[in-house]
């Protein structure tokens, strides 16, 4: 059996690393299958496939295209992006159709049972090429939510498509723009073997954010994750002004760990804005940016709260489930497909999305609860265990792979 996955993009956020953990649980459990990975960027994910034995290549995008995407309609409030957009869109056409012969050209030299497509641009371009094999589409967004996508979507998705949604929020939604096409559940895993608990040396914290090591006491709350605008990294600097404020004789240190990965123009913080309002807040001894960590799992286990905070419904958390398995005490904002991760106070400490008051009151309140700390902590990883391993969702993919390849 040989399976083909497409990636739009080749740098290592939540999608990608979530395509790797795919990867190797098939990989795992099928060893004698071929694996093979396209990547329309070059990076690390190319890297990482390659090591657990996916033949993988790159079939670069030209980077007009690359950059285009529908997050400047949705986070801009003028209805004049979406024909900017569109005219922008047209003048691609040239290359996109040799981009579109070329990918054609390449699926059908390799000759897949099925091939699983990992991203909406990989999705559509797969669509666009008619090549008749039986595809999975990995929905891991609210296609819904995205303003000129939802409405290309059902039209441009390929004929012979299945869909698996990160969450049932996420299949909800597809639902509600496209009906009739097959979608099912199936929760991203993550390598419990790696991200487990652990102790981790504090200070390397602070030294990967270049600040003086912090004193013994110190508590480290963080985030971790890419920089979608939608993350919420303004809201939980402001949440962090507040907690310093309400607890001044506490040590307190927050961090921002992850950057500006994707390439798709306008749809992310920069750090220079971030930094800007850390000034603003007069936080800058409080607050470190570490950068994208390629492996997180260690700025995990050095922080005492993890915080999730976007500001959007999440359709998955990858963050919320790494940290959780790390045993770590998270606090998560609960809403679209975040809400099926965890249980309030068993687990994870569930907030209001959007709110800096609710933010900065639960990291207070976790703070003054060192017992429930604990208490989610372990708990935590017990569900993790039980819900997202690799082994389970190796099991649920190979036997859709097989059952489409039969079709
Ligand atoms: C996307 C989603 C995120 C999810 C990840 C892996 O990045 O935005 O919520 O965790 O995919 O499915």
């Amino acid at each position: 059996m040989k399976i083909l996955y497409l990636s739009p993009s080749s740098a290592l956020g939540g999608a990608e690393r979530s395509l790797v953990d795919i990867i190797s649980a098939v990989g795992k459990l099928k060893p004698d299958w071929q694996l093979e990975l396209i990547t329309a960027a070059p990076g690390p994910l190319l890297t990482q496939a390659a090591e657990l034995g996916a033949a993988s290549t790159v079939l670069e995008l030209p980077p007009a295209l690359a950059e285009l995407g529908d997050s400047r309609v949705n986070f801009s409030s003028s209805r004049t992006e979406m024909p900017k957009l569109l005219a922008l869109g047209l003048t691609q056409l040239p290359g996109l159709a040799a981009y579109l012969a070329q990918l054609r050209r390449k699926i059908r030299d390799i000759s897949p049972n099925v091939v699983h497509s990992n991203g909406l641009k990989t999705h559509l371009l797969l669509g666009c090429t008619h090549a008749d094999f039986p595809a999975v589409c990995h929905i891991r967004d609210f296609v819904g939510r995205r303003r000129l996508v939802r409405r290309v979507f059902p039209w441009l998705l390929p004929r012979r498509a299945v869909c698996i949604a990160n969450s049932a929020a996420v299949r909800d939604d597809l639902l509600r723009i496209a009906s009739a096409v097959p979608c099912r559940v199936i929760y991203n895993a993550v390598d419990t073997g790696h991200f487990c608990p652990g102790s981790a040396a504090h200070e390397f914290i602070d030294r990967a954010a270049g600040m003086p090591l912090a004193e013994v006491e110190t508590k480290r709350i963080g985030v971790i994750g890419a920089f979608g605008r939608w993350k919420g990294l303004d809201l939980f600097l402001d949440a962090a002004a507040n907690v310093v404020k309400t607890l001044p004789q506490q040590a307190l240190r927050f961090y921002i760990v992850g950057g500006p990965i994707y390439q798709t123009k306008g749809s992310q913080y920069t750090i220079a804005e971030l930094r800007n309002q850390v000034a603003c807040l007069g936080l800058e001894k409080h607050v470190g940016f570490t950068g994208f960590q390629e492996d997180p799992r260690d700025f995990y286990r050095a922080l005492d709260i993890v915080v999730h905070c976007a500001t959007q419904p999440e359709p998955f958390g990858r963050t919320i489930v790494e940290a959780m398995s790390c045993g770590r005490c998270v606090i998560a904002a609960s809403a679209g497909g975040a809400r099926e991760l965890f249980t309030h106070e068993h687990d994870a400490y569930g907030i209001t999305p959007g709110s800096v008051s609710a933010l900065a009151d639960a990291i207070v309140f976790l703070l003054q609860s060192p017992e429930l700390c604990r208490r989610l902590a372990q708990n935590a990883r017990q569900t993790v265990l039980q819900r997202f391993t690799r082994e389970t969702l190796g099991a649920q993919l190979t036997a859709l792979y097989q059952e489409l390849a039969v079709d």
